[in-house]
């Protein structure tokens, strides 16, 4: 029996998760969201002051959900990085402190794995093989994963500029959406009509590079498309723009995919992040993957975005395995590149 804390304070939302042998047996959330919003994207100092504030009664919000004590608790583990340098700072000094007072090994860990991670909670240990689809508010990366926590991440293909879900928001920001735009437009896609506009597919063209991405020029032909309108004195369909949009985004993100397994030889994907709760990309990746005789797995929309629980699953993923705890040395690492489950010593 083991009992996993893990704690996500790498942007603006903080995470609480519990995990007992595979299974979240608690979880808690807070989001400063609110606080944010009405500057169009997350103010690190903002988000670092509210994980302070937020951190204990998250933890003990959890710990009430889980139904355990700290006595009852195996090992902490805690986002390391990437993400906002100080706010990450808070995640990392709370465990090491929790660490300390319970006794018991701190894992910081990679917040991307975590995503990949958050899967097993739901459809079990992950498959020997698979390619794992990354889409987040910083991140796009097609990635091997084998052993999630022996072996290392093999990075196939990244963006070259925005990733997906910067590309949602900004869009979203066009559309005088909420931020973040992405559940807006996902929201709004439904009311129209993903044929209505052609925009463009980022690197299809023969020659690009197949697995990498780009969003800047679609953001900017999404940007081009409705100032003209709005020159012209006409109402900008917004449901008919998030549609086509969307569109071109899932359309390329499910077809790299689909490339990537058939480039690897291997027939399970995986499709994680925040931008994985997007209702369009769940629907056309299951549908392509059914056609391409590959198997899928996407976890549920809740656990997509940033939460504890993924963070909890990973930790317990290295405590399994017999990984040794970090030193207590271990910094945040804002830009930790993703080349292992676990965010090394600096
Ligand atoms: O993984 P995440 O919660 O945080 C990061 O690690 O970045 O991802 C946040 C991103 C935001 O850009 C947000 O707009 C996007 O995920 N997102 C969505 C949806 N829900 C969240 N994008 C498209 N459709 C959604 N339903
Ligand atoms: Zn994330």
């Amino acid at each position: 029996m083991a009992v996993v804390v893990g704690i996500e304070t790498s942007c603006d939302e903080t995470g609480v998760g519990i995990v007992r042998d595979g299974v979240l047996i608690g979880a808690a959330l807070s989001s400063s969201m609110e606080f944010h919003a009405r500057f169009g994207g997350v103010v690190p100092e903002v988000a670092a002051r509210a994980h302070l504030e937020a951190m204990i009664p998250t933890i003990d919000a959890a710990f009430a959900a889980a139904g355990i004590r700290p006595a009852d608790v195996d090992a902490v583990a805690v986002t390391a990085g990437p993400g906002l340098s100080t706010a990450l700072q808070v995640g990392v000094a709370a465990a090491k402190a929790y660490a300390i007072a319970w006794g018991v090994p701190f894992y910081g860990v990679h917040h991307l794995a975590g995503h990949v991670a958050v899967d097993t909670l739901e459809h079990g240990a992950l498959p020997a093989a698979s390619i794992a689809l990354i889409v987040s508010g910083g991140h796009s990366s097609l990635l091997r994963v084998g052993d999630l926590v022996r072996d290392p991440l093999h990075t196939l293909g990244a963006t070259m500029d925005d990733a997906a879900g910067e590309a949602f928001d900004k869009v979203g920001r066009v559309l005088g959406l909420p931020f973040p735009g992405g559940p807006w437009i996902d929201r709004s896609a439904r009311e129209g009509d993903p044929t209505a506009i052609a925009f463009p597919r980022g690197l299809t063209r023969p020659g690009d590079p197949p697995l990498e991405f780009s969003f800047s020029g679609l953001k900017t032909a999404v940007a081009r498309w409705v100032e003209k309108r709005e020159r012209e004195g006409e109402a900008v369909p917004v449901a008919d723009v998030a549609a086509s949009f969307q569109e071109a985004v899932v359309d390329v993100l499910v077809n790299k995919s689909i490339a990537a397994c058939r480039d690897q030889g291997i027939d399970d994907l995986l499709i994680v992040g925040g931008v994985a709760a997007n209702s369009r990309l769940r629907a056309v990746a299951a549908d392509r993957c059914a056609a391409a005789g590959l198997r899928l797995r996407v976890p549920a929309p809740k656990y997509c975005t940033d939460n504890g629980a993924m963070i909890a699953a990973l930790g317990h993923l290295l405590v399994l395995a017999g990984t040794a705890g970090h030193d207590l040395a271990l910094g945040a690492d804002s830009s930790a590149e993703l080349t292992s489950a676990v965010v090394a010593a600096l």
